[in-house]
């Protein structure tokens, strides 16, 4: 296993729509668990495999108490509801953090690794958690759903100041 470079902020690999995941390969299951180790390793409770540069609609979240990680293979919100705004921050956008308005509850249809299809309700933190990580899929990031204020605030201060690389280390990064 080996920790991955996480793309940062400005890289092309963050833009990109990425690819359904095929078959389930030994290559598959070796990213996902450099992903694994990669988010244990920067503290994060999600990740998006664009996040490493690798174009593919798979994810690894954290459970609930942040103890098991679960790999999702083309996860795709099916139903959602209600909205809540909370705070967010993203592994590829260290230093960075502003409230950001989502749906409350999300029903995501995914495989497992194992080939299981998998339906998951969430709401609370990991609903937000998984509709940040698939937006990640899309090429979206957190800081295109908040309010454009901010959003240019915080582009201002990354073109003054960079990004914090030792910012990452936060308990609600993405
Ligand atoms: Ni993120």
């Amino acid at each position: 296993m080996a920790v991955l470079k996480v793309r940062k902020y400005g890289d092309p690999a963050l833009r990109r729509s990425a690819t359904p995941v095929g078959e389930v390969t030994p290559e598959l299951r070796a990213i996902i668990a450099d992903m694994t180790e990669t988010m244990y390793d920067e503290v994060g409770i999600g990740l998006a495999a664009p996040q490493v540069g690798i174009p593919l609609r798979l994810i690894v979240v954290a459970d609930e108490e942040g103890r098991a990680v679960q790999a999702l293979l083309n996860p795709a919100i099916v139903d959602r509801g209600g909205e809540v705004t909370g705070e967010e921050g993203c592994l590829s956008i260290p230093g960075a953090f502003a409230p950001v308005t989502r749906s409350a509850w999300v029903k995501v249809e995914a495989r497992s690794v194992d080939g299981t299809p998998l339906t998951i309700d969430a709401r609370g933190l990991r609903a937000r958690v998984l509709q940040h990580e698939i937006d990640h899929l899309d090429g979206v990031l957190f800081i295109d759903r908040v309010d454009p204020m901010v959003r240019d605030r915080i582009k201002r201060k990354i073109k003054k100041e960079g990004l914090r690389e030792d910012a990452s280390r936060h308990a609600f990064a993405l």
